[in-house]
């Protein structure tokens, strides 16, 4: 099989949004003992085409092989090289409260290229418990913690009020991503700093247009 190389060209933002969705199916795959697969049943799989997914991974390579299909422990490693899976970004949580606590417990970290190093929150009751085996920390330390640590992605898990200030004070300290939970779309003019904004209220939403407009279907996310 020819060797694969990763295309120096751009990749289209929307390729990019579906490859964590490759990258946890052909996880599931490997982990089932497959080997390889075509991209016929790969699609299947996926509920995609097969010329979306070789048009895909085209992009990056298209490594696919005629007759063969793909080498599931090469393509996955190729596509979790381009989203960094193994780059262990240092992450804070902030707002260790009931969805803080459900995000540190439950998000296995270091398979998605992160490694949470420290929680915050400003409830002096929370402060010096512990989330996920971190101990809570005031948000006063906060400021000492990053030049020590230099993290740079932070998780908000705190009330919309709060959101914008502290996102704008984390900026100062470094931070250059954020997985904002606090239902305020938060804005950061700096080009450096990337923001995905998470509203699961957006998703069921999607289920109930569904039902609505029943013969609708809800957009999947690789379609989006
Ligand atoms: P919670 O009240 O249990 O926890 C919020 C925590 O943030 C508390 O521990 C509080 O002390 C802390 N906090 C408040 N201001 C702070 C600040 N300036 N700095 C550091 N910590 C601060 O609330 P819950 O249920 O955990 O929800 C947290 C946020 O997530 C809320 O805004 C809620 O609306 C939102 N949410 C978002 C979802 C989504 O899909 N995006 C889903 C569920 C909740």
């Amino acid at each position: 099989m020819s060797k694969m190389t990763t295309k120096k060209t751009a990749i289209s933002a929307s390729v990019i949004k579906r490859l964590p969705r490759y990258y946890r199916f052909i996880g599931e795959l490997i982990k089932q003992g497959t080997v390889r697969i075509s991209s016929g049943e790969l699609a299947e799989r996926m509920s995609l085409t097969a010329s979306q997914i070789r048009q895909d991974l085209n992009c990056f390579g298209g490594f696919g092989q005629q007759g063969y299909g793909y080498n599931l422990i090469d393509l996955q490693s190729e596509i979790g090289k381009i989203l960094g899976v193994k780059q262990g970004h240092k992450t804070v949580l902030i707002g260790a409260g009931n969805l803080g606590h459900a995000i540190a417990a439950h998000m296995n970290f270091s398979e998605y290229g992160c490694d949470l190093i420290g929680i915050f929150d400003i409830d002096k009751e929370k402060i010096g418990g512990k989330a996920s085996g971190l101990e809570i920390m005031p948000v006063s330390e906060m400021e000492s913690f990053f030049a020590r640590e230099n993290p740079k992605i932070a998780i908000l898990c705190i009330p919309k009020t709060a959101a914008q200030e502290l996102a704008d004070k984390l900026v100062l300290l470094g931070i250059k991503a954020f997985w904002n939970f606090s239902h305020y779309d938060i804005k950061i003019s700096h080009k450096d700093v990337v923001v995905e904004n998470v509203h699961l209220g957006d998703s069921i939403m999607m289920l109930s247009y569904a039902l609505t407009n029943s013969e609708k279907k809800p957009v999947k996310a690789a379609e989006k």
